[in-house]
């Protein structure tokens, strides 16, 4: 095992530094990861942007090199995919109830790709606000993790999919990713095009990644007795909404960020997941990579992550 390792920092101007840094042991409950690929979200060009110095990233796949005491499951020598804090690294340490083992015939590549989108979107479609051959509405879907969402919610049974953009060029995009209806939010009222989609009844579950006034606009599209749960705040984290559409309506709102869970509680949702997801992962209707980049080019994946280019994941693979 080497005694250093290169990093991926932040936090010193506007693009990450590599950095080398000691590769650390696992402690109790640990498991210590060569990474094998890493994968970027949202939120690390957000931290990029505002944080104080830091080692960046959220996921992960690599091998299992070493494990800490008390770790169960999660073995030396395992292919795994998972979540932490400071997974832009050649070594990195996570939670051993934070790691899912890797699929037979999916490379690291697309198993960095897919954890937070996993466990955020069926988190969120779960515990009880879907059944299958309901209808969810998704904001963003288009956004990394909404399409894989997109998919999540197909592999588990939907009735529906309505998937939104703002931008009529990645309406084909959903539609390959298996949106049933696609609702492009600068040329159609959100609203009225998830009410005809729906024969006037509303969704049963809505996924937001929007929050502002798509959230509020969400509100009047959901059915009597449905689910709102809002994921992200791409577009504000303040909405003023119509409490006539939620009392009427009886709608349930709820909140996720799993980013602020409790690590046995994340676990959870990570073991919850695995039974009804992953099959979709290892048989091929889950991969959600855009672009893969070497790990000397990840300014290069924060830009194309910016610019909104991205159909999909954008991934960088580790020497
Ligand atoms: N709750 C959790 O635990 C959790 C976990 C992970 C991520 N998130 C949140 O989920 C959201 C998506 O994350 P991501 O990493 O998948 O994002 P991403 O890939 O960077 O999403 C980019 C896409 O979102 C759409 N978008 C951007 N700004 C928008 C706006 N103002 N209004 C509407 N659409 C907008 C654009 O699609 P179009 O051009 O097609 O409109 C854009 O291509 C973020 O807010 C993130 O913080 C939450």
């Amino acid at each position: 095992m080497p005694r250093t390792m290169t990093v991926l920092f932040g936090g010193t101007g506007p693009d990450w530094e590599y950095r080398e840094a000691p590769v650390p042991d696992p402690g109790p409950g640990q498991v210590l990861v060569r990474t094998g690929a890493v994968a970027f979200n949202n939120a690390d060009t957000a931290m990029l942007d505002a944080a104080d110095q830091y080692v960046a990233g959220f996921e992960f796949a690599g091998e299992i090199v070493a494990v800490g005491e008390g770790v169960r499951g999660p073995a030396v020598g395992e292919r795994v995919m998972g979540t932490t804090p400071r997974s832009f690294a050649q070594y990195v340490l996570a939670d051993h109830r934070h790691v899912l083992l890797v699929p037979d015939g999916v490379g690291y590549e697309e198993a960095a790709a897919l954890p937070t989108g996993l466990l955020t979107e069926h988190g969120a479609l779960s515990p009880g606000s879907f059944q299958a051959g309901q209808s969810v509405l998704i904001t963003a879907a288009s956004s990394g993790i909404g399409l894989i969402g997109v998919r999540i919610a197909k592999a588990i049974g939907a009735g529906m999919v309505i998937a939104t953009t703002r931008s009529v060029a990645k309406r084909e995009l959903l539609t390959r990713t298996g949106a049933d209806v696609v609702v492009v939010t600068d040329e159609q009222d959100l609203t009225q095009a998830v009410l005809e989609a729906t024969g006037q009844d509303g969704v049963d579950v809505v996924l937001d990644h929007v929050g502002g006034q798509t959230f509020a606009d969400c509100l009047p599209a959901t059915r009597v007795d449905g689910h709102v749960v809002n994921i992200g705040r791409l577009g504000q984290a303040r909405s003023t909404i119509d409490l006539d559409a939620l009392s009427y309506r009886h709608l349930r709102l709820r909140g996720v960020s799993f980013g602020f869970t409790r690590a046995a509680e994340l676990g959870a949702v990570i073991a919850e997941l695995t039974p009804q997801v992953l099959p979709a992962v290892a048989d091929g209707r889950i991969r959600p990579v855009d672009t893969t980049l070497p790990f000397d080019q990840a300014n290069t994946a924060a830009a194309r992550l910016r610019t909104h280019q991205a159909h999909g994941k954008v991934v960088v693979s580790m020497p």
